[in-house]
């Protein structure tokens, strides 16, 4: 083992600059803001441990009460010294060198996450009064005209499964309240592009797997958007359990309709299909085959079978789609594939993707599988892998949106970007139909487990992807890489390539 004074003289020699550092410009604050983060009535900052003194947090590059190397670090004041620009003396900081590191790498870029999490263990319900104390299995959506975002998850009432909160009131103060296999669809809403977000809404009981699609309203009606989404009923239902059902909202998810079964329509051997997780597919108001249809993609058991059923009636009616390829698939999203770039995937016009989550079906790829529809989603060609979008085991998410250089739709893809590990959560671009994928820039090397993309708005003039993930519980109680959910606003200049500049960074 090196001395301390080695070590220092090492990490100085190897850095080439003064061991203490704040970070540049406005980062400064951003870091600050992440280190000082707090839920609302929580004792201590969300990211940094209880042990640390009261008062705002400082960020530093700089050493610890060791004399260890310097790292990125949440110092409390009397540690400090008086131009709080030093370490001096004392316990009262948390070490968050790669949380800090990927939070001044997104800000310098201009991606912003929010440091208050969109959904966090603990959580109340405000029309219910249930606390949660694991809230998981993120998705969003963007309304077309308003602009505002809507996140939806399962709110559970039990613990495990990637959130696991120790110790402490109140995060596992209600796990006596519930049954193990007992969800609830939350929802919360933003109006400023996810800054802020409203008040947790229960709005369908004993329901999981949230996944919703969006209407538009006619062109040139004020009327607002429907919502259509898709769950299944939770493990305790006494009505039916894991049964699929619908349920509507028809002012721009302000109310939302009773669950409506769907055994009627999927049959038994399609219904308890898990559906997503993520968003639906609406096919675009001019697709050759089957304009404006609506469809869901689901899996029936553990790396069973991936079923796909369609509307062409606005949720009205349902039909189940061939797809007798999707042997041993998993959770899934259906996207359609821009128009000019199906010819690159030797597609037609209006080619629909199946995404699919089945890794270890390949393991010489470790990888997302996909297959393509020429006829609306009716039927779907044989499983094929994409080697560039390599996966841990565990969900993915894929939208279309507007292209950067403004040149029609681009695909946008998002997931831990490593083999093994629930980690590296990575965005990416591809402007050939996911032929290939030139573009991909690092969100978060640490904890990155399920996702759901927003598309860009319509008319912001940095238009931005909305990205909601799970992350682990900082210091707060929790264990896990599926503790929180946060929001990520992703401007897609970043991934633009020649347009605006190399890629993004991406971690091997
Ligand atoms: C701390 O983060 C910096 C980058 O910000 C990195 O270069 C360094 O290796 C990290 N140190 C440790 C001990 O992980
Ligand atoms: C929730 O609890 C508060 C305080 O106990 C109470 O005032 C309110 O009516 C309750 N709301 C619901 C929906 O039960
Ligand atoms: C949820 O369903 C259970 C069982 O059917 C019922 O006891 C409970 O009151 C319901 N809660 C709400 C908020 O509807
Ligand atoms: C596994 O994926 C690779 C692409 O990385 C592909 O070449 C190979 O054919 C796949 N294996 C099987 C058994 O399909
Ligand atoms: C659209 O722009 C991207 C770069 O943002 C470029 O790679 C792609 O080739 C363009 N597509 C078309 C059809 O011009």
């Amino acid at each position: 083992m090196k001395s301390i004074a080695s070590a220092l003289v090492c990490a100085a020699v190897a850095t080439g600059v003064a061991l203490a550092s704040r970070p540049e410009g406005q980062c400064a604050a951003v870091a600050d803001a992440w280190c000082n983060a707090q839920r609302p009535g929580a004792p201590s900052p969300i990211n940094c441990d209880s042990s640390v003194a009261e008062g705002p947090l400082v960020t530093l590059f700089d050493s610890d009460a060791q004399g260890g190397p310097p790292q990125w670090r949440c110092y409390s004041r009397e540690t400090l010294n008086p131009s709080r620009t030093k370490y001096v003396s004392g316990t009262g900081y948390c070490t968050r060198n790669s949380s800090l590191t990927d939070e001044l790498r997104n800000c310098a870029a201009g991606i912003t996450t929010n440091p208050t999490p969109v959904f966090m263990h603990g959580e109340t319900a405000s029309n219910t009064n249930t606390t949660y104390p694991c809230i998981r299995i993120p998705s969003i959506v963007r309304l077309p005209e308003s602009d505002e975002l809507l996140a939806f998850a399962e709110c559970r009432r039990w613990v495990g499964d990637g959130c696991a909160p120790v110790g402490g009131a109140p995060d596992d103060a209600d796990s006596t309240l519930g049954r193990t296999d007992w969800r609830d669809v939350c929802t919360k809403t933003s109006t400023d592009g996810g800054r802020t977000w409203g008040a947790l809404v229960v709005i369908a009981n004993c329901t999981m797997q949230p996944t919703p699609v969006v209407i538009p309203p006619e062109a040139g009606t004020s009327q607002p958007p429907t919502i259509v989404l898709h769950g299944n009923r939770c493990p305790a239902s006494t009505v039916r359990p894991s049964g699929n059902v619908q349920i509507v909202s028809r002012d721009g998810g302000k109310t939302w309709s009773q669950p409506e079964d769907l055994l009627r329509f999927l049959g038994p051997d399609v219904d308890g299909a898990d559906v997503g997780p993520g968003v639906g597919l609406r096919l675009d108001s001019d697709h050759p085959v089957a304009p404006g249809r609506l469809l869901f993609i689901g899996h029936r058991g553990a790396y069973v079978h991936d079923f796909v059923w369609y509307s062409d009636d606005d949720a009205a009616t349902w039909k189940v789609s061939d797809t007798s390829t999707f042997a041993g698939m998993d959770e899934a999203q259906l996207v359609q594939v821009p128009a000019h770039a199906a010819a690159a995937l030797g597609a037609p016009a209006g080619a629909v993707m199946a995404n699919m989550r089945s890794d270890h079906l390949n393991k010489s790829c470790d990888c997302r599988a996909f297959a393509i529809s020429t006829d609306g989603g009716a039927s779907f060609s044989d499983v094929r892998w994409d080697s560039a979008l390599i996966s841990p085991v565990c969900q993915a998410t894929i939208i279309s949106g507007a292209s950067p250089s403004g040149n029609g739709s681009a695909l946008y893809f998002a997931n831990p970007a490593s083999k093994s590990q629930r980690a590296q959560g990575t965005v990416r671009a591809s402007f050939n139909g996911a032929a290939s994928w030139p573009e991909a820039r690092l969100i978060a090397s640490s904890a990155f487990a399920y996702s759901c993309l927003a598309p860009p708005s319509a008319h912001s003039p940095e238009p931005s992807l909305g990205l909601l993930w799970e992350t682990d519980g900082g210091s707060f109680q929790c264990l896990g890489p599926s503790c929180r959910v946060v929001f990520s606003s992703i401007p897609t200049a970043l991934l633009a390539g020649s347009a605006a500049g190399s890629p993004g960074p991406l971690a091997a």
